[in-house]
């Protein structure tokens, strides 16, 4: 039969089979069998809905996707700035495909047991051009995300925290105190390395604003739903950037009260620097007093400075005061604040005859494992208590065990106080013995050294009065410890121990 055609035949043949091809070539690229060949598959059902939205310069839309082997249900919103569209739809765009990576193609049962994305947005105004994004994610089986955005759409960027607060040590503190407080009401536990973590890096932070309130978002790892924390203005009033009401909508009321705020907390710092200024004061005229009766130093005549620690005690402290009296010696008292105050009259008794005041802590605590704010509290507070017993501000301290260090120094020269350390320790405190202390002061003692004794143990006020008359003996007068400064010509901080062998 093919024999019968003629190439003429042919050629009609050639473009017939030609046509038929080019018209049927938009099924092997086109949509059309892309679309047969899914819904054989996977029933693919993707729709996008635009969703009411209650700021005209924001839309929203919904993205629906249902197959049988998940479900993605997105809301989009869509501002007038593309720079802040495209940082929104980076984030969304980048959850669904690592969501869509993890379950293509995998096979659920049914379509009710696909797993399903959902990622819901709440919009809030914050000020004018300005809106918290708040997107909650929700993927299969783990708990819910939630991640802030919050954007200025006129400034096309979005705003940070330190827009609004002062990130600093005291802002933190209060955070972390609020945050502490906002989770003990919701009786919710959080541990402290999921908190640790959270303020080791501010700038991560999602937060919000809303009419009253910061509200910080935590996303504990283990399993957790993000934890919600809210932080009230009237506890950042004074953390406030001072622009803040250019970029959170404050009412008159709030204004009002942040004001009132600063100025309370300025009138505290005044009044806090008003009584730093006078303690100084006082304690300057103790030091001029402890001063004015110091012997001449003219290098012939020999001087001791003892000490006392630990006390005031009931029993032995004025056993020690009879001894020095009989003497006429003056000595240093470095008194514990927390004995001053249960012993007031013994620490009167103390000041009345003269002898000198040092603060040894209100509790005996090793200063040097302390940070700044604690060390302050331990000196300030015996500080205080030994002026309420005696009537004087003490300004020499003696750190407890010894132990200082530069945090302890720093406190030192802030106040104007003086470190007084030791060069002959008398190991009452170990010996519990009077002719031990008495013979270990008789091996160590040189002329200008400062003693260290305890007015704590019986045996000390036993050691005493021999200790007194062998010293007279050997010729050393009885100095305070600020005499003995002063003879030597020291008026800073220190550390001072005296002379040794
Ligand atoms: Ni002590």
């Amino acid at each position: 039969m093919l024999k019968r055609i003629k190439p003429l035949g042919w050629l009609v043949i050639f473009v017939i089979m030609g046509l038929l091809f080019t018209s049927l070539s938009p099924l092997a690229s086109g949509q059309t069998l892309n679309a047969t060949k899914l819904s054989n598959r996977q029933t693919d059902i993707k729709l996008i809905d635009k969703l009411p939205s209650q700021f005209p310069d924001i839309s929203l839309n919904l993205e629906t996707i249902a197959r049988n082997d998940y479900h993605i249900q997105i809301q989009r919103p869509s501002t007038k700035s593309e720079t802040i569209n495209v940082i929104l739809q980076d984030w969304i765009n980048e959850k669904k495909d690592s969501f869509i990576d993890k379950f293509r193609d995998t096979s659920a049962n049914s379509k009710e047991e696909a797993p399903s994305l959902k990622i819901d947005v709440l919009t809030e105004q914050i000020k004018d051009d300005s809106y918290n994004f708040i997107f909650t994610l929700k993927e299969a089986e783990q708990p819910s995300e939630t991640r802030v955005f919050n954007v200025n759409i006129k400034q096309d960027r979005e705003l940070k925290l330190d827009d609004i607060l002062k990130i600093d040590d005291s802002t933190l503190k209060t955070l972390h105190e609020q945050l502490e407080e906002s989770f003990f009401e919701q009786e919710t536990s959080v541990s402290d390395s999921v908190l640790e973590h959270f303020f080791s890096d501010p700038s991560a932070w999602n937060w919000s604003v809303n009419k009253n309130a910061l509200i910080l978002y935590i996303n504990a790892e283990n399993n957790s739903s993000t934890l919600k924390a809210t932080v009230p203005f009237e506890a950042l009033y004074l953390h406030f950037t001072s622009d803040i009401t250019e970029i959170i909508d404050m009412s008159a009321e709030q204004k009002q009260e942040r004001i009132n705020a600063i100025e309370a907390e300025q009138e505290r710092i005044r009044k806090e620097k008003e009584k730093q200024k006078e303690q100084e004061k006082r304690k300057a005229e103790e030091k001029a007093r402890q001063q004015e009766n110091s012997p001449v130093n003219n290098g012939e005549n020999k001087y001791v400075a003892l000490t006392f620690d630990d006390g005031p005690s009931k029993e032995v402290t004025p056993r020690i005061l009879d001894t020095l009296a009989k003497h006429g010696a003056k000595a240093t008292f470095f008194m514990i604040g927390n004995q001053a105050k249960a012993l007031p009259g013994t620490a009167q008794q103390v000041a009345a005859a003269g002898h000198e005041i040092g603060n040894h802590t209100m509790d005996h605590a090793d200063l040097s494992k302390l940070d700044a704010g604690s060390i302050r509290k331990k000196i300030g507070e015996a500080a205080d208590s030994i002026e309420q017993a005696t009537g004087i501000r003490p300004y020499l301290i003696r750190p407890p065990y010894g132990a200082y260090n530069d945090a302890v120094m720093n406190d030192a020269v802030n106040q104007g106080d003086s470190l007084i350390l030791w060069s002959v320790d008398s190991l009452d405190w170990q010996s519990r013995n009077a002719d031990a202390v008495i013979s270990e002061i008789q091996k160590e003692i040189t002329s200008g050294a400062i003693i260290l004794m305890h007015d704590i143990h019986p045996s000390t006020a036993d050691a005493l009065p021999r200790l007194l008359n062998w010293l007279e003996s050997q010729g050393y007068q009885f100095v305070t410890v600020s005499q003995l400064l002063n003879m030597q010509g020291q008026h800073g901080a220190g550390p001072y121990y005296g002379n040794i062998k």
